[in-house]
C-alpha cells in the first residue's frame, strides 16, 4: 500500500473531522472527575459526536463496540470503557476517532484527576514533549524515521521506555493507512515526507518496561507488563509545503 497524498478537498474534510475529534476531548474535560465510570464517559463522547453529525470510527471496528478508548494509569491503550470508577490521583487517556462526511480524524490526550503525584505528572509532561518533538520533525524532505528517533531519545533521557507494539498511522480516507509511524526508529530511515500526507503521531511512554499485555477477557485493553504507569498523546498531522499543521490541536499547544 502506498502513502496517499490528499487533495485540497480531502484535506478540508480531514481537518473538519479532526477538529470534531479534538472538540470531543475538550468537551469531556468537565466530566473526567472522581466518581464517573469510563462507560459513562464513553456515552457522553458518543452523544457529542452524534450531535455533530458524525460517528465514532471505533464503533464496529474489528468488533470493537465503543466510541472511545479510555486508558487509566497502567493501561497503555485500547482501554475498553467499563464500570471502572475514576478516582482522585488517576491519569487517564481518552482516544477519539471521528468519521465526518467520510473523513477520519484521530486524537488522544491525558487527563489528570485531582491530586496527581509528581511522579505521574512528570510522565504526562514528558510524553507531551515527546509528541511535540515528533511534530517538529514533520516537514517536507525529512525522513519519517526521524520522528521515532527523537521521541525515543527524549523518553530514554528521562528514564522512560517507548511502547513499540502499537504505532502511529496514516489516517484520513481510512482509519489506518500507510505509513506505519514507529515511535522508536533510526535516524534518516523510512519514507520521505511530502505535502499532502496525513498521519498520526501517538507515542505511548511507560514509566517502567516497554512491553504490554492485552487483557484476555476483553481482548483489547493493553496494560504495562510491570503494572507501572503509561501515558499517551496523539495528533493527526498534515504535512504542508513548508512544515506541518496539527489538525487536531484545538488547544493551540502544538
Ligand atoms: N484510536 C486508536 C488509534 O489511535 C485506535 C483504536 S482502535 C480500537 O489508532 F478498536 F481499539 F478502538
Ligand atoms: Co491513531
Ligand atoms: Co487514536
Amino acid at each position: 500500500m502506498a502513502i496517499i497524498i490528499k487533495t485540497a478537498e480531502q484535506i478540508e474534510g480531514i481537518r473538519k473531522s479532526s477538529q470534531l475529534a479534538a472538540k470531543t476531548l475538550k468537551h469531556l474535560e468537565q466530566f473526567v472527575k472522581p466518581g464517573i465510570t469510563t462507560l459513562e464517559l464513553d456515552a457522553i463522547a458518543d452523544a457529542f459526536i452524534a450531535e455533530h453529525g458524525a460517528k465514532a470510527a471505533t464503533k464496529g471496528y474489528k468488533g470493537y463496540k465503543h466510541a472511545t478508548c479510555i486508558s487509566p494509569n497502567d493501561v497503555v491503550c485500547h482501554g475498553v470503557p467499563n464500570d471502572y470508577v475514576v478516582k482522585d490521583g488517576d491519569i487517564i487517556n481518552i482516544d477519539v476517532t471521528c468519521i465526518l462526511d467520510g473523513y477520519y480524524g484521530d486524537t488522544c490526550r491525558m487527563y489528570e484527576v485531582g491530586n496527581v503525584s509528581d511522579y505521574a505528572k512528570k510522565l504526562v509532561q514528558v510524553t507531551k514533549e515527546c509528541l511535540r518533538l515528533g511534530i517538529n520533525e514533520c516537514k517536507p524532505g525529512n525522513h519519517l524515521g526521524n520522528i521515532g528517533y527523537v521521541i525515543n531519545e527524549h523518553a530514554v533521557k528521562h528514564g522512560y521506555s517507548v511502547v513499540f507494539e502499537f504505532c502511529g498511522h496514516g489516517v484520513g480516507i481510512r482509519f489506518h493507512e500507510d505509513p506505519q509511524v514507529d515511535h522508536v526508529a533510526k535516524k534518516n530511515t523510512g519514507p520521505v515526507l511530502r505535502p499532502g500526507m496525513t498521519f498520526t503521531i501517538e507515542p505511548m511512554i511507560n514509566a517502567g518496561k516497554a512491553r504490554c499485555k492485552v487483557d484476555r477477557k476483553d481482548g483489547w485493553t493493553a496494560r504495562t507488563i510491570d503494572g507501572k504507569l503509561s501515558a499517551q498523546f496523539e495528533h493527526t498531522l498534515l504535512i504542508t509545503e513548508d512544515g506541518v499543521e496539527a489538525l487536531t490541536d484545538v488547544y493551540g499547544d502544538f
